[in-house]
């Protein structure tokens, strides 16, 4: 794994911290494709970026509600929150995307945060003008205890459900039968191809459950990000 080591830093209220702290590795999943990164300095902007996101969620510009099957509220454009923890993480995103592919460039299509309480859920999908997808788990919304009794149902688990992908074609080649994803924690980063299927499961606690998302290029894309308006037609998720 290449790894170009950055020394920038993000100034938060009471201290500035690395964009990639150098106890942070760059691991592969079963999945060779899937990349993984834990972030273990969370306490110092997990708080402040909740709060930011809430609070944004009603703000008649960055949010949107949606309905159950899309993920609930998004929170758009991260770069644009002007707030310093959002910052941080949107830079990370973008240094594990540069690490990944050993590239120089990460340009952001979009990104956005997901705010699922109880109900809601992803249907699967791909991301277009993506080369990748980030998924940043920023509050996992669980009681404490609510973990493994339930074999993860219920959890909000984020999972791929692809025939390309060998994990989740367990009994035979190319058939997609057995969706599933890496074991989600609090300030784990994950990257993996765009067009991968995946999706979220239902949640069944009162959350919030929070999620960071990016579409990363190499390059700038033309064009919006966004779809054509469309009643049947799911936004990014
Ligand atoms: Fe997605």
């Amino acid at each position: 794994m290449t790894a170009a080591r950055t020394s920038e830093k993000i100034q938060l209220a009471d201290r500035a911290i690395d964009v990639w702290p150098d106890d942070v590795e760059v691991l592969d999943w079963v999945e060779p494709n899937v990349k993984i990164a834990v972030f273990n300095d969370t306490e110092a902007y997990h708080p402040r970026l909740v709060e930011r996101t809430l609070a944004l969620e009603t703000d008649p510009v960055l949010g949107k509600a949606f309905p159950g099957y899309a993920g609930s509220a998004k929170v758009y454009h991260l770069d644009r929150w002007n707030y310093p923890e959002a910052e941080l993480i949107h830079r990370r995103a973008q240094e594990l995307f540069k690490r990944v592919l050993n590239t120089p460039n990460a340009a952001v299509d979009l990104s956005w945060a997901n705010i699922y309480r109880e109900g809601d859920y992803c249907l699967p999908h791909s991301h277009v003008r993506a080369t990748a997808g980030i998924v940043y788990f920023l509050e996992l919304g669980l009681e404490p205890g609510a973990d493994s009794a339930s074999g993860g149902a219920g959890q909000g688990r984020f999972m791929f459900a692809d025939p390309r992908f060998k994990v989740c074609c367990r009994e035979e080649e190319h058939a997609m039968t057995t969706p599933g994803g890496p074991m989600a924690r609090n300030g784990m980063m994950i990257m993996f191809p765009g067009k991968i299927v995946h999706m979220v499961d239902v949640f069944k606690h009162p959350g919030p459950r929070i999620t960071l998302s990016w579409n990363l290029n190499e390059h700038f894309v033309p064009g919006s990000p966004f779809p054509e308006p469309a009643a049947d037609n799911p936004q990014p998720s």
